[in-house]
């Protein structure tokens, strides 16, 4: 199981010498801004959000490919932060990641035979029968058979879909307890993607792994996750049981995706129209809600209080105006 509690991410806007002297040099980018969600054994989360959201900045916290500026990351009980170098490695490597980008992940000078086996050389194996056993059958998994069709084959000899299957071969090597993949579909021919969320299903199926499936784009989660986590702006604006969420959504950040998607699922309501404009930056705190600007249905009290995930039929959701208990609150053109 892993756990993330009150994730933060930060950047600096400006870096290096220009830092000295820019007028923006305390100013910072909350790429991920308070993110806690968990992941139970077998079970698939799907984080949704727009581009720039913070979903590749939380994966890459996760896989410890960055230290978070605040919060903690505990994977079965045992908080990342607390442990020294060497551990940590250990640790992390219990969280594999699959890259968006099946071209830009590999080493060009290698050969498929070389990509598999590498997260096991690395971590010490040096048997070389045992190494050759782990490589086919982890290709064996991934459907790259018969595997000796491609051992000695350049990854740039193989389609998009295969080589993410490469890819998802070599996260899965050291049997991780997680995987996170990150757009694993979205540089993928259409006629390709389902293939690979297919794959995807499968491995959590057959190995218990857990998965964190991050897109942007709704249309496929409901064949792959049991539970959503909506991000917007470096936060969790909702998140509950995926088919409760793609059926009935609850935030409206949530309802303007739903509706933008064709068909999520079969009988999903569509209330609401597709958002304008684009997301704010992450640089500067309003103090508010941080989907105001877009929103269809803001109130003047959503401009200066920033609502938290409170509890609201099944899910989780930060609105003001989903409050169970409360004053029914008035939309902004009524109110003035
Ligand atoms: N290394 C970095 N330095 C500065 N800003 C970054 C860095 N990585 C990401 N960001 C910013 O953080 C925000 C979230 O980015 P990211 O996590 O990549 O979003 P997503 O994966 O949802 O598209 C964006 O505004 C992005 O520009
Ligand atoms: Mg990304």
């Amino acid at each position: 199981m892993i756990e993330v509690t009150d994730l933060v991410r930060h950047y600096p806007v400006v870096t290096g010498l220009r830092a000295l002297f820019s007028a923006d040099r305390h100013k910072l980018v909350r790429a991920v801004d308070g993110v806690s969600f968990r992941v139970g054994d077998g079970e698939v989360l799907g984080i949704v959000g727009e581009s720039g959201c913070g979903k590749s900045t939380t994966a890459k916290m996760l896989a410890g490919l960055e230290a978070p500026t605040a919060g903690s990351i505990r994977i079965n009980g045992q908080d990342a932060s607390d442990l020294r170098d060497r551990d940590r490695k250990e640790f992390h490597r219990e969280v594999q990641m699959v890259f968006q980008d099946p071209y830009g992940s590999i080493n060009p000078s290698h050969d498929v035979f070389q990509v598999v086996s590498r997260p096991l050389v690395y971590q010490g194996e040096r048997d070389r029968k045992a190494i050759r056993r782990r490589v086919l059958a982890a290709m064996d998994q991934v459907g790259l058979s018969p595997p000796d069709l491609y051992l000695g084959k350049h990854p740039h000899l193989l389609s998009g879909g295969q080589r993410q299957r490469l890819c998802i071969a070599r996260a899965i090597i050291l049997n991780p307890t997680f995987l996170v993949a990150d757009e694993p579909i979205s540089m993928l021919d259409v006629s390709i993607k389902w293939d690979i969320i297919r794959l995807l299903r499968r491995l959590v199926r057959e190995t218990g792994l857990s998965l964190i499936y991050i897109t942007h784009d709704l249309a496929t989660v409901s064949t792959i996750c049991d539970r959503l986590a909506i991000m917007y702006l470096g936060k969790i604006v909702e998140t509950g049981p995926a088919l409760k969420i793609l059926t009935a959504p609850a935030h409206p950040y949530t309802k303007a995706l739903i509706a933008s998607i064709p068909s999520p699922v079969p009988g999903a309501r569509r209330e609401a129209a597709d958002i304008k404009g684009a997301m704010p930056d992450a640089i500067t705190p309003t103090g508010g809600c941080g989907f105001v600007d877009r929103c269809p249905v803001a109130v003047k009290r959503c401009a200066v209080s920033e609502p938290a995930l409170t509890r609201y039929q099944g899910r989780d959701a930060a609105c003001h105006l989903l409050a169970e208990s409360g004053p029914a609150a008035v939309p902004i053109a009524m109110e003035a």
